[in-house]
């Protein structure tokens, strides 16, 4: 059976502390990109229980949906469109406390009222973007981007065989 990654703690901060231990160690060895990337789209869901979770794919300079858990979204996202295109362009972490106040703003989904986005940069490229949506304001603050950028890096090590 494959783990379960569920915590008690309410201190964000730890919540990401175990995630991350655990879930680089359950992925040591793996290094297919939409096998880890399907995977860890499942786990952050499970451990923080995001409204959708999942990557964009770099492809052909624009960005193409990959693994995910939520509702159907858009397929395409060209460079410097929206939240995520915009994190591809800048290769910047994008912290969205409001998504209706984000100029050029993609709504896949109306339930959806914060963002983050986190670019997977390896070799100074970006290769993919992690997005997370909430139905709720002002979800991700400096501890999300922080420890998703972690997460991040970990990701691209073990993906792509470098980290940012
Ligand atoms: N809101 C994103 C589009 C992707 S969906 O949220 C899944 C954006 O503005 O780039």
């Amino acid at each position: 059976m494959e783990p379960q990654f569920t915590y008690t703690t309410s201190d964000k901060a730890t919540r990401y502390q175990l995630f991350i231990s655990d879930y680089c160690r359950y992925i040591t060895g793996e290094n297919d990109e939409i096998s880890v990337l399907a995977n860890t789209a499942a786990a952050l869901r499970q451990a923080f229980g995001w409204y959708w979770v999942g990557f964009y794919l770099v492809r052909g300079g624009q960005l193409a949906l990959g693994p995910f858990q939520g509702d159907v979204a858009c397929f395409r996202i060209r460079k410097g469109r929206g939240v995520c295109g915009t994190a591809l362009a800048e290769a910047v972490t994008q912290v969205v406390p409001d998504v209706e106040r984000f100029p050029g703003h993609i709504a896949c989904s109306g339930s959806s009222r914060s963002e983050i986005v986190v670019p997977l940069i390896a070799n100074g490229t970006v290769r993919a973007v992690l997005d997370i949506d909430s139905d709720r304001l002002a979800t991700f603050d400096d501890t999300d981007r922080h420890y998703l950028e972690v997460l991040c890096g970990h990701l691209c090590q073990a993906i792509y065989g470098e980290d940012n």
